[in-house]
């Protein structure tokens, strides 16, 4: 008998390596489509000021261009005393072209004089399957620590201490591996609440 084909699901990202995470813990559900390989050469708008926004505006621009079922994602950090900055402007907090060191140094000095150093990671997933529109979350809550340490992990990592069940941990999370990181991430539960709901949904 020939195999069905697997419904095609695109990941609206550039990031090749964040289609593999998601394929793999996808199983065999879907098959997930990268920009890529859609042929979509544009660049994705993200215009807003709140990570669901844009999240939902990168899906939809797909989602009306190739008819596909596809989701989005947007994170940032969101540190307490800056009233939620960086937020949606994470990657470009020091400037359209600020490297991920540049943006660490700008939250290290305005968070000089403060002692409250609370801040959470946020992910936030824009799915539309089917023409309906569902979104997933992921939070990772942490403290912003007063230097750099270590060197794994990407943007605001090294300056990050995540609350563990215990307490603040004692390492950033670019003093963790990614399987240790992944496990209490913003993103991975996000990608988590994604797939358990993508897995009932081939299921029924
Ligand atoms: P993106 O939406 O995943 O591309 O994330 C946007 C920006 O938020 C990144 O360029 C980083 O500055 C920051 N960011 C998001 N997730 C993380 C993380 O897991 N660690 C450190 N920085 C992050």
């Amino acid at each position: 008998m020939p195999e069905t084909p697997l419904p095609p699901l695109v990941f609206a990202t550039r990031n090749a390596n964040k289609v593999l995470e998601v394929q793999a813990l996808l199983g065999n559900a879907y098959q997930l489509l990268s920009l890529d390989s859609l042929g979509c050469t544009d660049e994705l708008p993200e215009t807003g000021d709140t990570l669901a926004y844009n999240a939902r505006e990168k899906a939809a621009f797909v989602h009306e261009r190739w008819c596909v079922d596809v989701f989005a994602e947007d994170s940032g950090l969101l540190v307490t005393a800056l009233n939620g900055e960086p937020g949606a402007y994470s990657a470009r907090y020091a400037g359209p072209a600020a490297r991920d060191q540049d943006n660490t140094a700008l939250l290290l000095a305005r968070l000089a004089d403060r002692p409250d150093r609370e801040a959470r990671f946020r992910t936030v997933i824009s799915l539309c399957l089917s023409g309906e529109w569902h979104l997933f979350q992921g939070e990772c809550r942490g403290i912003i620590g007063h230097s750099a340490s270590g060197e794994g992990g990407f943007g605001y990592d090294p300056v990050f201490y995540p609350m563990l069940e215990g307490g603040v941990s004692d390492r950033t999370f670019a003093q963790m591996s990614r399987a240790e990181k992944n496990a209490i991430s913003h993103r991975g539960q996000a990608v988590r609440a994604l797939v358990s709901f993508l897995n009932e949904q081939s299921v029924i």
